[in-house]
């Protein structure tokens, strides 16, 4: 496919970028934006040149300021659902990939662009970010996983707060109630995120694919069927040639050399 509203980088090292490219419109989620998004994603997951993903936005303004509002002035009920359910298929995508994702926010993070960036594995926002879920304020929902995501991170009494008012916050205060992982500097963002995926991929990929798993199983269920999966995933773990590798190369005090089986 042919790309003209994102960019996808991949990089010698196996951190691909992803960058929203429509800066003169906020990188704005419009439909055939997220059709790019789709196939990209797609790309990466099963393509084995992509070992770990940062997302960002182009521009030095935002993230993604939201879906494009352009496109919900029409809209009827029934075409919202098929869209609610189709960004979310795709966001979900993105969630459970077994592969680590950082949503560099370089900006506004507003609506469905903040609701992307809860579905990276991690997030790390510039100083001059601003995030929230502002859809209340123009009549719309946040229904690409806000209501459910958002009270995940940051517990339901913030959450419902930032829906409620339709407020964003800032990168220092995203921070603080622990919706991104760190912040830095805008022009340390991205070279930030790449030292921190190189740190998770020196790590046994079999071991960092089923933590991954492991968390998000365990954040839909309860904790006694959480733990039997941890204990099934743990088993898989120990039959892997990874585990074999880093056992040996701890006790030959050598770095462990990981094919990822
Ligand atoms: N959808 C479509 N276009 C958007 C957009 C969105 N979510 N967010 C910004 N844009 C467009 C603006 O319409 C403008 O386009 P134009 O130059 O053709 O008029 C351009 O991006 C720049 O935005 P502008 O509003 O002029 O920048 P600003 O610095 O004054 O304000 C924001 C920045 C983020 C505060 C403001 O753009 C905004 O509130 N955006 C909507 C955020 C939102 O509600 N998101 C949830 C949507 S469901």
């Amino acid at each position: 496919m042919l790309y003209s509203n994102i960019f996808l980088e991949p990089s010698e090292d196996g951190i691909t970028t992803l960058t929203i490219n429509r800066p003169d419109k906020l990188n704005a989620l419009s439909v055939a934006t997220m059709c790019e998004l789709d196939d990209a994603l797609r790309c990466v997951e099963h393509d084995s040149e992509h070992r770990a993903l940062i997302l960002t936005g182009a521009g030095e303004k935002a993230f993604v300021a939201g879906a494009d509002i352009n496109e919900l002035v029409e809209a009827t009920p029934l075409e919202w659902k098929a869209r609610c359910l189709r960004d979310q298929a795709i966001m979900r995508r993105l969630e459970t990939m077994p592969k680590a994702s950082i949503a560099a926010i370089n900006g506004y993070a507003l609506g469905g662009g903040l609701e992307l960036a809860m579905c990276c594995t991690l997030r790390v926002a510039a100083e001059s970010a601003k995030l929230g879920l502002p859809e209340v304020k123009i009549g719309v929902f946040p229904g690409n996983g806000g209501t459910q995501r958002l009270p995940r991170l940051v517990g339901r009494g913030r959450a419902l707060e930032m829906m409620l008012t339709g407020k964003w916050i800032d990168a220092a205060e995203a921070e603080r109630i622990g919706l991104v992982n760190h912040v830095v500097p805008q022009a340390e963002l991205v070279p930030f995120c790449r030292n921190l995926l190189k740190a998770i991929l020196e790590n046994a990929p079999v071991a960092a694919a089923l933590i991954l798993e492991c968390v998000d199983v365990g954040l839909r269920c309860g904790i006694e069927e959480g733990l039997q999966f941890e204990a099934a995933a743990s088993a898989a773990v120990a039959a892997s040639a990874d585990r074999a590798e880093g056992t040996r190369a701890f006790l030959e005090r050598r770095r462990p050399v990981y094919r990822g089986r």
